[in-house]
């Protein structure tokens, strides 16, 4: 029996990965789920936020389905001490390098965005991000230097993290519309210059790929003026983290942003992380608010990239297409409605049920 690995983590997380379980469940019979405590909720409970055994658990497993971690009260902590340690330490630990975040508008829900419906009508793009080097990893250190306080977060890139996650880019690149944008900083920093040329180097085994590159700052501002003009962004880890949070918004809700973290290519059925972008929206948790979307498709993407089912990932997406366009929805979607996180669930649930049937 395949196991999966739940970690529900704090906030909306125990809310929505419930939900994502029910609807790969539906989509999926037969597999055995196994939960395990991370981030605060495992502070509180074992004293750390990526307790042994449930990393023992997740090797154990051929994918982990997370929630999110964070939560008030660790804002003294030093960076390794507060619950957003654990999903930095499992990425490192599973060496998860690419992070595949699509930023999608189902149709129905263009008045959504903040942008102008025409300027996001079938906008369909995919963030590559670097997910295990950069700024998040490098040592950090407060120090007092002539009297005054001293910050290091070191960025470190070696050349092997660069290549195999331009080369995963390369690859979904070439799965869909054969264009990939790498964006860094190559004006000013010395890691954007070997990230660039790397990626200039990696293109001359996929010829059949068009590849642009573009500074940091000017990608923010082409993705609110024109997102559908990409396709694969490709980039490192901090950029990352924070355009692809600027292009969920574009559509419409945070709510609905899956990702996936992975360790080999698009095409491999590795292991890997599945977890919504949301985070854990402590001010609706505990309260059926929450959106389950973002963490059903992260379950979808689970069927696709872990399990090899094609199938049942697209029988997840249609579903939940279906319900964007025709309710259930929550109230980041319908602010005269608002239906809870378990109804739109059942929604998705019986979409799936009923085609299976
Ligand atoms: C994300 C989150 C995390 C990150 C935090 C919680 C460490 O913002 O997954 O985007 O920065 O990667
Ligand atoms: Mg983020």
């Amino acid at each position: 029996m395949t196991q999966i690995a739940v970690l529900p983590g704090d906030g909306i997380g125990p809310e929505v990965t419930a939900a994502a379980v029910r609807v790969l469940d539906a989509a999926h019979p037969g597999l055995s789920f196994v939960e395990a405590p991370i981030g605060a909720n495992a502070i509180a409970t074992v004293g750390e936020p990526m307790p042994a055994d449930t990393v023992r658990i997740c090797s154990e497993s051929a994918a982990i389905l997370f929630g999110a971690v964070g939560g008030p009260g660790h804002d003294h902590l030093p960076p390794d001490k507060r619950p957003e340690a654990a999903i930095l330490g499992l990425r490192k630990h599973f060496n998860l390098y690419a992070n595949v975040r699509p930023a999608r508008v189902f149709p129905g829900m263009e008045t959504r965005s903040p942008l102008r419906s025409e300027l996001v009508d079938g906008m369909d793009l995919v963030f590559v991000r670097e997910l295990t080097g950069g700024l998040y990893f490098g040592e950090k250190t407060l120090t007092k230097e002539d009297g005054h306080e001293t910050v290091r977060d070191v960025l470190i890139y070696r050349d092997y993290e660069i290549e195999r996650v331009a080369r995963f880019a390369f690859a979904l690149a070439r799965m869909r519309s054969k264009r990939l944008t790498s964006v860094d900083k190559n004006n000013v920093l010395l890691s954007s210059q070997l990230w660039r040329r790397i990626v200039i180097e990696v293109a001359k085994d996929f010829p059949d790929v068009k590849l642009e590159h573009m500074l940091v700052d000017n990608a923010a501002m082409q993705l609110v003026r024109d997102p559908r003009a990409f396709d694969v962004i490709v980039t490192e880890n901090m950029f990352g983290d924070i355009l692809s949070d600027e292009a969920a918004m574009i559509t419409g809700t945070i709510g609905t942003a899956s990702s996936a973290a992975l360790n080999s290519a698009p095409d491999a059925n590795g292991f890997g992380l599945y977890e919504p972008i949301s985070g854990t929206a402590p001010d609706i948790a505990g309260k059926g608010l929450a959106n389950p979307i973002g963490a059903i498709l992260s379950a979808a993407m689970l069927a696709r990239y872990s399990l090899g089912d094609e199938a049942g990932a697209t029988a997840i997406e249609r579903a939940v297409s279906e319900t964007l366009a025709e309710g259930p929805r929550t109230r980041d979607l319908d602010a005269a409605g608002g239906a809870s996180t378990n109804a739109v669930a059942d929604a998705i649930v019986a979409r799936i049920s009923k085609v299976a049937a």
